[in-house]
């Protein structure tokens, strides 16, 4: 579970830095309400580590800046590699947290609802992103 907090660490970085940079008005609403989204994220898991006795990673401060920097880096290449990051960050953390599922004690209800919710939010956002992305190409034969 601290990994996943890391994870929901990083995710609000990216799409804070990414929402920073990017000048499409609609875009920017879309990567914010992500990031609300991801800000449940952070309080579920943290809620979790507290009832399982555990604490979070020291390092966060480190994780947000080294993720802020690399969302950054994505978004001022271009709107499309910034959502094209989404995606395939998303679809990661979905392969991961569906790992974890797998690795969950069966007993374990509170966290097992915590990391599906995620999974389905996250899947949700790399959606979102592709779609977004299609919408933004302004050259469909190379998008
Ligand atoms: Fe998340
Ligand atoms: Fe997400």
């Amino acid at each position: 579970m601290r990994v996943n907090h890391v994870g929901e660490v990083c995710a609000q970085a990216l799409y804070l830095a990414q929402a920073t940079v990017t000048r499409d008005p609609q875009l920017r609403e879309s990567l914010l309400t992500s990031a609300r989204e991801e800000l449940d994220h952070l309080a579920w898991t943290r809620d979790r580590l507290d009832a399982l006795g555990s604490r979070p990673s020291l390092l966060n401060p480190l994780w947000f800046a080294g993720a802020f920097a690399i969302g950054l880096a994505a978004a001022k290449v271009s709107d499309k590699v910034s959502l094209g990051f989404v995606v395939e960050t998303e679809r990661q953390v979905s392969e991961h947290l569906q790992g974890h599922l797998g690795s969950l004690p069966e007993a374990d209800l509170p966290s097992r609802e915590v990391v599906a919710r995620m999974q389905q939010d996250e899947e949700r956002h790399a959606a979102q992103a592709l779609a977004a992305g299609r919408r933004n190409c302004l050259h469909p034969r190379v998008c």
